[in-house]
Protein backbone atom coordinates (compact mmCIF):
# COMPACT_ATOMS: atom_id res chain seq x y z
CA UNK A 1 0.00 0.00 0.00
CA UNK A 2 1.55 3.36 -1.06
CA UNK A 3 -0.90 5.87 0.91
CA UNK A 4 -0.05 7.36 4.26
CA UNK A 5 -3.81 7.31 5.09
CA UNK A 6 -5.46 6.08 8.29
CA UNK A 7 -8.33 8.22 8.40
CA UNK A 8 -11.51 8.20 5.98
CA UNK A 9 -14.28 9.63 6.06
CA UNK A 10 -17.25 9.00 3.87
CA UNK A 11 -20.91 10.74 2.80
CA UNK A 12 -23.61 10.47 0.33
CA UNK A 13 -24.90 13.35 -1.74
CA UNK A 14 -27.14 14.55 -4.22
CA UNK A 15 -30.36 12.39 -4.89
CA UNK A 16 -30.34 9.34 -3.05
CA UNK A 17 -30.21 5.96 -4.90
CA UNK A 18 -30.90 2.54 -3.98
CA UNK A 19 -27.36 0.71 -3.04
CA UNK A 20 -26.27 4.06 -1.68
CA UNK A 21 -26.67 2.03 2.05
CA UNK A 22 -24.31 -0.86 0.54
CA UNK A 23 -22.06 1.19 -0.41
CA UNK A 24 -21.27 2.61 2.70
CA UNK A 25 -21.38 -0.93 4.56
CA UNK A 26 -18.76 -1.53 2.12
CA UNK A 27 -16.27 1.41 2.71
CA UNK A 28 -16.58 1.22 6.94
CA UNK A 29 -16.27 -2.62 6.28
CA UNK A 30 -13.31 -2.59 4.32
CA UNK A 31 -11.52 0.47 6.19
CA UNK A 32 -11.76 -1.77 9.18
CA UNK A 33 -10.64 -4.54 7.54
CA UNK A 34 -7.03 -2.43 6.55
CA UNK A 35 -7.42 -1.00 10.45
CA UNK A 36 -7.99 2.28 9.29
CA UNK A 37 -10.56 4.44 11.15
CA UNK A 38 -13.60 5.34 9.76
CA UNK A 39 -15.81 8.63 9.45
CA UNK A 40 -19.69 9.08 8.42
CA UNK A 41 -20.47 12.15 7.62
CA UNK A 42 -24.54 13.19 7.71
CA UNK A 43 -26.32 15.19 5.17
CA UNK A 44 -23.52 15.35 2.13
CA UNK A 45 -21.48 18.29 2.38
CA UNK A 46 -23.39 20.14 4.76
CA UNK A 47 -22.73 18.00 7.35
CA UNK A 48 -18.70 18.26 6.24
CA UNK A 49 -19.43 21.87 6.68
CA UNK A 50 -20.97 21.96 9.96
CA UNK A 51 -19.19 19.34 11.60
CA UNK A 52 -21.87 16.38 11.35
CA UNK A 53 -19.45 13.73 11.59
CA UNK A 54 -19.08 10.57 13.75
CA UNK A 55 -16.75 7.79 13.90
CA UNK A 56 -18.41 4.28 12.55
CA UNK A 57 -17.60 1.04 13.58
CA UNK A 58 -18.07 -2.41 11.88
CA UNK A 59 -21.84 -2.82 13.52
CA UNK A 60 -22.75 0.93 12.72
CA UNK A 61 -23.37 -0.82 9.13
CA UNK A 62 -25.20 -4.01 10.28
CA UNK A 63 -28.36 -4.53 8.35
CA UNK A 64 -28.60 -1.55 6.18
CA UNK A 65 -27.64 -3.63 2.68
CA UNK A 66 -30.79 -4.63 1.76
CA UNK A 67 -32.29 -0.98 2.65
CA UNK A 68 -32.95 1.98 0.22
CA UNK A 69 -32.20 5.63 0.74
CA UNK A 70 -29.38 6.20 2.91
CA UNK A 71 -28.84 6.32 6.82
CA UNK A 72 -26.30 8.97 6.46
CA UNK A 73 -28.96 11.23 4.67
CA UNK A 74 -28.48 13.28 1.61
CA UNK A 75 -28.30 16.86 0.65
CA UNK A 76 -27.63 19.12 -2.18
CA UNK A 77 -25.42 21.57 -0.91
CA UNK A 78 -25.53 24.98 -1.85
CA UNK A 79 -22.95 26.31 0.89
CA UNK A 80 -20.67 23.97 -0.36
CA UNK A 81 -20.45 25.62 -4.16
CA UNK A 82 -19.13 28.80 -2.61
CA UNK A 83 -15.04 29.34 -1.45
CA UNK A 84 -16.11 30.05 1.74
CA UNK A 85 -18.59 26.74 2.21
CA UNK A 86 -15.68 24.51 1.32
CA UNK A 87 -13.06 26.40 3.39
CA UNK A 88 -15.45 25.95 6.62
CA UNK A 89 -15.88 22.43 5.12
CA UNK A 90 -12.04 21.94 5.07
CA UNK A 91 -11.48 22.95 8.79
CA UNK A 92 -13.71 20.70 9.79
CA UNK A 93 -11.52 18.12 8.03
CA UNK A 94 -8.39 18.91 9.41
CA UNK A 95 -10.05 19.19 12.74
CA UNK A 96 -11.40 15.48 12.32
CA UNK A 97 -7.72 14.54 11.39
CA UNK A 98 -9.10 13.30 7.89
CA UNK A 99 -6.97 11.91 5.60
CA UNK A 100 -9.42 11.17 2.68
CA UNK A 101 -12.65 11.17 1.26
CA UNK A 102 -15.19 8.70 -0.18
CA UNK A 103 -17.71 10.66 -1.92
CA UNK A 104 -20.96 8.56 -2.87
CA UNK A 105 -23.35 10.67 -5.59
CA UNK A 106 -23.65 11.72 -8.75
CA UNK A 107 -21.76 14.62 -11.53
CA UNK A 108 -23.20 17.46 -9.23
CA UNK A 109 -21.09 16.08 -5.96
CA UNK A 110 -18.35 14.67 -8.26
CA UNK A 111 -18.19 18.17 -9.35
CA UNK A 112 -18.20 19.58 -5.68
CA UNK A 113 -15.51 16.70 -4.80
CA UNK A 114 -13.42 17.53 -7.84
CA UNK A 115 -13.02 21.53 -7.15
CA UNK A 116 -12.16 20.68 -3.26
CA UNK A 117 -9.91 17.87 -3.78
CA UNK A 118 -7.88 20.76 -6.08
CA UNK A 119 -8.11 23.29 -3.75
CA UNK A 120 -7.12 21.48 -0.47
CA UNK A 121 -4.79 19.06 -2.35
CA UNK A 122 -7.27 16.51 -0.40
CA UNK A 123 -7.54 12.90 -1.64
CA UNK A 124 -10.91 11.89 -2.62
CA UNK A 125 -12.80 9.27 -4.09
CA UNK A 126 -15.75 9.03 -5.97
CA UNK A 127 -17.98 6.17 -5.86
CA UNK A 128 -20.74 6.68 -8.82
CA UNK A 129 -24.35 6.77 -6.70
CA UNK A 130 -27.45 7.74 -8.92
CA UNK A 131 -30.38 5.93 -10.40
CA UNK A 132 -29.73 8.03 -13.14
CA UNK A 133 -26.41 6.36 -15.02
CA UNK A 134 -25.22 9.37 -16.54
CA UNK A 135 -21.34 9.02 -15.78
CA UNK A 136 -18.91 7.92 -17.81
CA UNK A 137 -16.12 5.04 -16.37
CA UNK A 138 -18.63 2.35 -15.37
CA UNK A 139 -21.16 0.56 -17.38
CA UNK A 140 -23.62 1.03 -14.20
CA UNK A 141 -24.19 3.24 -11.80
CA UNK A 142 -25.76 2.33 -8.04
CA UNK A 143 -28.97 2.52 -8.12
CA UNK A 144 -29.71 2.15 -11.70
CA UNK A 145 -30.62 -1.24 -12.07
CA UNK A 146 -33.52 -0.98 -9.07
CA UNK A 147 -35.07 2.21 -10.87
CA UNK A 148 -34.86 0.30 -13.62
CA UNK A 149 -36.85 -2.20 -12.10
CA UNK A 150 -39.14 -0.22 -10.58
CA UNK A 151 -39.86 1.39 -13.70
CA UNK A 152 -40.68 -1.61 -15.53
CA UNK A 153 -42.78 -2.66 -12.80
CA UNK A 154 -44.85 0.06 -12.92
CA UNK A 155 -45.65 0.23 -16.73
CA UNK A 156 -46.31 -3.91 -16.17
CA UNK A 157 -49.21 -2.63 -14.13
CA UNK A 158 -49.88 0.27 -16.39
CA UNK A 159 -50.02 -2.17 -19.03
CA UNK A 160 -53.00 -3.84 -17.31
CA UNK A 161 -55.18 -1.66 -16.92
CA UNK A 162 -54.45 -0.07 -20.79
CA UNK A 163 -54.78 -2.91 -22.10
CA UNK A 164 -58.30 -3.41 -19.99
CA UNK A 165 -58.95 -0.14 -21.66
CA UNK A 166 -57.42 -0.04 -25.33
CA UNK A 167 -55.52 3.30 -23.97
CA UNK A 168 -52.61 4.94 -24.85
CA UNK A 169 -50.43 5.96 -21.99
CA UNK A 170 -47.48 8.14 -21.74
CA UNK A 171 -45.33 7.08 -18.57
CA UNK A 172 -42.60 9.59 -17.99
CA UNK A 173 -39.43 8.55 -16.28
CA UNK A 174 -36.67 10.53 -14.31
CA UNK A 175 -32.83 10.40 -15.54
CA UNK A 176 -32.35 14.03 -15.87
CA UNK A 177 -30.91 14.70 -18.93
CA UNK A 178 -29.89 11.25 -19.59
CA UNK A 179 -32.43 8.51 -21.12
CA UNK A 180 -30.66 5.33 -19.40
CA UNK A 181 -33.80 4.25 -17.35
CA UNK A 182 -36.00 5.11 -20.28
CA UNK A 183 -34.79 2.66 -22.97
CA UNK A 184 -34.30 -0.01 -20.43
CA UNK A 185 -37.36 -0.12 -18.81
CA UNK A 186 -38.78 0.91 -22.40
CA UNK A 187 -38.04 -2.49 -24.16
CA UNK A 188 -38.35 -4.66 -20.91
CA UNK A 189 -41.90 -2.94 -20.75
CA UNK A 190 -42.83 -3.68 -24.59
CA UNK A 191 -43.00 0.34 -25.24
CA UNK A 192 -44.09 1.22 -28.43
CA UNK A 193 -41.65 4.61 -28.24
CA UNK A 194 -39.36 6.17 -26.06
CA UNK A 195 -38.37 9.58 -26.40
CA UNK A 196 -34.71 10.74 -24.99
CA UNK A 197 -33.34 13.57 -24.19
CA UNK A 198 -30.33 12.15 -26.31
CA UNK A 199 -32.50 12.55 -29.71
CA UNK A 200 -33.71 15.40 -31.56
CA UNK A 201 -36.65 13.86 -33.68
CA UNK A 202 -39.91 15.24 -33.60
CA UNK A 203 -43.09 14.14 -32.94
CA UNK A 204 -44.16 12.66 -36.45
CA UNK A 205 -42.08 9.23 -36.05
CA UNK A 206 -44.20 8.53 -32.73
CA UNK A 207 -47.61 9.70 -34.64
CA UNK A 208 -46.66 7.05 -37.79
CA UNK A 209 -45.95 4.17 -35.18
CA UNK A 210 -49.18 4.40 -33.47
CA UNK A 211 -51.15 5.02 -36.46
CA UNK A 212 -49.36 1.41 -37.93
CA UNK A 213 -50.62 -0.14 -34.37
CA UNK A 214 -54.52 0.94 -34.99
CA UNK A 215 -54.52 -0.17 -38.09
CA UNK A 216 -52.81 -3.51 -37.41
CA UNK A 217 -55.53 -3.83 -33.69
CA UNK A 218 -53.03 -3.13 -31.13
CA UNK A 219 -54.55 -2.87 -28.29
CA UNK A 220 -52.71 -0.60 -25.84
CA UNK A 221 -49.79 1.42 -26.17
CA UNK A 222 -47.46 2.64 -23.69
CA UNK A 223 -44.80 5.36 -24.69
CA UNK A 224 -42.18 6.03 -22.38
CA UNK A 225 -40.90 9.94 -21.71
CA UNK A 226 -37.75 10.69 -20.54
CA UNK A 227 -37.99 13.55 -18.25
CA UNK A 228 -35.43 15.53 -20.13
CA UNK A 229 -37.09 14.59 -23.51
CA UNK A 230 -36.73 18.23 -25.79
CA UNK A 231 -40.34 17.46 -27.26
CA UNK A 232 -41.69 18.25 -23.94
CA UNK A 233 -43.26 16.83 -20.66
CA UNK A 234 -45.50 13.37 -20.96
CA UNK A 235 -48.42 15.69 -20.44
CA UNK A 236 -47.13 18.15 -23.49
CA UNK A 237 -46.54 15.04 -25.55
CA UNK A 238 -49.76 13.77 -24.68
CA UNK A 239 -51.78 17.18 -25.71
CA UNK A 240 -50.01 17.00 -29.00
CA UNK A 241 -50.90 13.37 -30.07
CA UNK A 242 -54.28 13.86 -28.95
CA UNK A 243 -54.52 16.65 -31.58
CA UNK A 244 -53.40 14.44 -34.49
CA UNK A 245 -54.78 11.18 -32.98
CA UNK A 246 -58.23 12.22 -31.70
CA UNK A 247 -59.46 8.59 -31.72
CA UNK A 248 -56.95 7.61 -28.60
CA UNK A 249 -58.16 7.57 -25.32
CA UNK A 250 -55.05 8.94 -23.53
CA UNK A 251 -53.72 8.86 -20.31
CA UNK A 252 -50.47 9.58 -18.62
CA UNK A 253 -48.35 8.84 -15.48
CA UNK A 254 -45.55 10.48 -13.96
CA UNK A 255 -43.59 7.64 -12.28
CA UNK A 256 -41.19 9.98 -10.32
CA UNK A 257 -39.72 9.61 -6.93
CA UNK A 258 -40.95 6.23 -6.30
CA UNK A 259 -37.62 5.35 -8.75
CA UNK A 260 -35.19 6.16 -6.24
CA UNK A 261 -36.68 4.18 -3.50
CA UNK A 262 -37.08 0.86 -2.46
CA UNK A 263 -34.66 -2.19 -1.47
CA UNK A 264 -31.66 -2.47 -3.87
CA UNK A 265 -31.56 -5.26 -6.42
CA UNK A 266 -28.86 -7.89 -6.30
CA UNK A 267 -26.74 -6.47 -9.30
CA UNK A 268 -26.94 -2.56 -7.39
CA UNK A 269 -26.02 -4.40 -3.85
CA UNK A 270 -22.79 -6.83 -5.47
CA UNK A 271 -21.90 -3.42 -7.06
CA UNK A 272 -22.17 -1.34 -4.14
CA UNK A 273 -20.42 -3.77 -2.39
CA UNK A 274 -17.19 -3.86 -5.39
CA UNK A 275 -16.71 -0.13 -5.59
CA UNK A 276 -17.02 0.03 -1.77
CA UNK A 277 -13.59 -2.07 -1.38
CA UNK A 278 -12.35 -0.78 -4.74
CA UNK A 279 -12.85 2.90 -3.19
CA UNK A 280 -10.77 2.22 -0.23
CA UNK A 281 -8.35 0.14 -1.47
CA UNK A 282 -7.43 2.85 -4.27
CA UNK A 283 -7.28 5.36 -1.75
CA UNK A 284 -4.71 3.28 -0.03
CA UNK A 285 -3.00 2.60 -3.78
CA UNK A 286 -2.76 6.25 -4.01
CA UNK A 287 -5.01 6.86 -6.15
CA UNK A 288 -6.73 10.31 -5.88
CA UNK A 289 -9.30 12.59 -7.31
CA UNK A 290 -11.31 9.66 -9.38
CA UNK A 291 -14.11 7.99 -9.55
CA UNK A 292 -14.10 3.91 -9.17
CA UNK A 293 -16.65 1.94 -11.66
CA UNK A 294 -16.79 -1.39 -13.35
CA UNK A 295 -16.21 -1.29 -16.64
CA UNK A 296 -16.72 -4.73 -18.78
CA UNK A 297 -16.60 -6.63 -15.19
CA UNK A 298 -13.01 -4.70 -14.37
CA UNK A 299 -12.57 -2.24 -11.72
CA UNK A 300 -11.24 1.08 -13.17
CA UNK A 301 -10.36 4.31 -11.90
CA UNK A 302 -11.25 7.54 -14.19
CA UNK A 303 -10.59 10.92 -13.16
CA UNK A 304 -13.45 12.73 -11.62
CA UNK A 305 -13.50 15.45 -13.89
CA UNK A 306 -13.42 13.24 -16.99
CA UNK A 307 -16.35 11.25 -15.75
CA UNK A 308 -18.27 14.21 -15.73
CA UNK A 309 -17.27 15.91 -18.64
CA UNK A 310 -17.53 12.89 -20.61
CA UNK A 311 -21.02 12.29 -22.15
CA UNK A 312 -22.18 8.58 -21.80
CA UNK A 313 -23.69 7.59 -24.80
CA UNK A 314 -26.84 5.51 -24.77
CA UNK A 315 -26.31 2.34 -26.43
CA UNK A 316 -27.61 2.54 -30.62
CA UNK A 317 -27.70 -1.31 -30.34
CA UNK A 318 -30.33 -1.35 -27.54
CA UNK A 319 -32.44 1.26 -29.36
CA UNK A 320 -32.16 -0.49 -32.80
CA UNK A 321 -33.71 -3.72 -31.21
CA UNK A 322 -36.67 -1.46 -29.47
CA UNK A 323 -37.51 -0.19 -32.63
CA UNK A 324 -37.51 -3.41 -34.28
CA UNK A 325 -39.71 -5.42 -31.14
CA UNK A 326 -42.20 -2.45 -31.03
CA UNK A 327 -43.84 -3.01 -34.03
O1 LIG B 1 -30.34 12.54 -10.18
C1 LIG B 1 -31.35 11.73 -9.70
C2 LIG B 1 -32.70 12.37 -9.93
O2 LIG B 1 -33.70 11.52 -9.42
C3 LIG B 1 -33.01 12.74 -11.38
O3 LIG B 1 -33.41 11.62 -12.14
C4 LIG B 1 -34.06 13.79 -11.21
O4 LIG B 1 -34.05 14.67 -12.31
C5 LIG B 1 -33.63 14.50 -9.96
O5 LIG B 1 -32.77 13.61 -9.26
C6 LIG B 1 -34.74 14.93 -9.03
O6 LIG B 1 -34.18 15.64 -7.99
P1 LIG B 1 -34.92 16.04 -6.66
O7 LIG B 1 -35.04 14.81 -5.80
O8 LIG B 1 -34.04 17.07 -6.04
O9 LIG B 1 -36.26 16.54 -7.06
Amino acid sequence: MKANIKKIAVLTSGGDAPGMNAAVRAVVRSSVYYNLDVYGIYKGYDGLINGDIEQLQVRSVSNILSRGGTFLLSARSDEFRTKEGRAKAYKNFKANDLDALVVIGGDGSFTGADVFSQEYDVPVLGIPGTIDNDLAGTDFTIGYDTACNTATEAIDKIRDTASSHERLFFVEVMGRDAGFIAVNSGISGGAVAMLLPEHNWGIDDLIRRLQRGASSEKASNIVIVAEGCKLGSAYDIAAKVKTQLDYFDIRVTVLGHLQRGGSPTTSDRVLASRLGVAAVEGLLNGQSNVMVGVVNSNVVYTPINEAVKTIKKIDAEEFRIAKILSI
